[in-house]
This record gives C-alpha cells, sequence and structure tokens, in this order.
C-alpha cells in the first residue's frame, strides 16, 4: 500500500530544469561546445560535476578549470533563482500536495540539487513537506538511490510503500534499484521501467487512490 510520496524537486515541483538548462547553455556558448535540449535531458537528476562531465565530453579541460566552470554555472543558476516567487508554484502542484497530505500520505523531497532549500524557500514551500533529503546529505547522485532511502528513512517508510515522483531516467532508475514505486513524469515518461506516467502531477491522486 502506498503511504509515501518522495518527490524529485527541477522538473517535477517546478520547472527549474529549465533553468539549469539556460545557465548550462550560457556555459557551453562561451567555450563553443555544442549543447542542446536533448543533450541537457540527460542531465537531469545527476550531479552538478557529473552534468559538467556530460557537457565536456570529447574535451579536455583540467580539474581547476571545471570546478570554476561549475561554479559559473551555479552563479548563473542562482541569478536566474533570483526571479522565483511563490507565484511559480502551480496550482496543480499545490493542490496535489495539499491533497496527498489530506488522505494520510507523507510527502518528501528527494533531489540531487545543492539548491534545493534555496529554492523551496523562496517559493514558500520549505515547510510543505513532512522530510528534505537533497545534494547537501549525499554522497552519490541519482542513478544512485542513495537520496531517496534518505528521504524514505526521514518520512519513517519503507521504500517498498512509497512511490517516487521524477522527471529524470537517472532517477527512475534510482527509483528501481531503491525497491520504490517508480512514477515518471516529462521525459521520463520513456524509460522502460515505470509503473505509472503522468502528464500532470494530480494524476498521483488516481494512482494513490487505487
Ligand atoms: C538535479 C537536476 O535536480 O540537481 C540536475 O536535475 C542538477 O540537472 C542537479 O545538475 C544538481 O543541482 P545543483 O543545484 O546542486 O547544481
Ligand atoms: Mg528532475
Amino acid at each position: 500500500m502506498i503511504k509515501g510520496v518522495i518527490f524529485d524537486l527541477d522538473g517535477v515541483i517546478l520547472s527549474t530544469d529549465d533553468f539549469h538548462y539556460k545557465a548550462w547553455k550560457k556555459l557551453a556558448n562561451r567555450l563553443n561546445i555544442p549543447f542542446n535540449r536533448e543533450k541537457n535531458n540527460r542531465l537531469r537528476g545527476v550531479s552538478r560535476m557529473a552534468s559538467l562531465e556530460i557537457i565536456l565530453e570529447g574535451y579536455h579541460f583540467s580539474e581547476e578549470e571545471k570546478l570554476a566552470f561549475a561554479e559559473e554555472k551555479n552563479n548563473t543558476y542562482r541569478e536566474l533563482l533570483n526571479g522565483l516567487t511563490p507565484d511559480f508554484v502551480s496550482v496543480d502542484v499545490r493542490d496535489t500536495l495539499d491533497e496527498l497530505k489530506n488522505k494520510g500520505l507523507k510527502i518528501a523531497i528527494g533531489s540531487s540539487s545543492k539548491n534545493t532549500k534555496l529554492i523551496l524557500s523562496r517559493v514558500g514551500l520549505i515547510n510543505a513537506f513532512d522530510a528534505i533529503a537533497d545534494g547537501t546529505d549525499i554522497k552519490k547522485s541519482k542513478p544512485d538511490p542513495e537520496v531517496f532511502l534518505i528521504a524514505a528513512k526521514r518520512i519513517g517508510l519503507e521504500p517498498k510503500d512509497c512511490i517516487v515522483v521524477e522527471d529524470a531516467f537517472a532517477g527512475i532508475d534510482a527509483a528501481v534499484v531503491g525497491g520504490f514505486v517508480p512514477v515518471a513524469i516529462g521525459d521520463a515518461c520513456a524509460h522502460k521501467q515505470v509503473k505509472y506516467k503522468l502528464e500532470v502531477l494530480s494524476d498521483l491522486l488516481k494512482i494513490v487512490g487505487e
């Protein structure tokens, strides 16, 4: 029986995945490296440094240069985050979170991002979840299930009793390996191992009602 839902943040709760794309695109353009939305899909769910490695495939830079590039991207990303307000949260997302809580389910965030708490504060959702596990808690990023296992522990549930909602292939992989019920939205719907696909987040309410 489903007792809890663990949400990815970027691309699931908020469209901050587009800010990640824009920030990486700015860096790639400056370095004259081809980068498009298709390649960007490979960055979903993976850590900042692992994302950079994917962008730099076939190019050689020193570790020092790579660290500087990652910082540059994060600075651009954080400038974009400055524009976030509570209006950025859709009515569908707000209603879904409220409805899940009304049904007695636990809800948590499981995100690879080290900017998770900053983002949730900006949009007024910092107290909306029963637990938050993020990039500051983990040693291994998705597709490793670490962040979801921490989130499940913090809400006191077994993985098998939790849905994981993801827009990333790496996130669905992590959910499967961790023993969670993998639910996809957006790009991740093309993943072969998803149990359910969502068009909008509120489609979740049908699944937990089953
Ligand atoms: C994930 C995003 O949520 O967080 C990735 O899908 C991103 O694209 C990762 O690289 C790390 O985010 P941050 O904010 O720590 O750079
Ligand atoms: Mg995501």
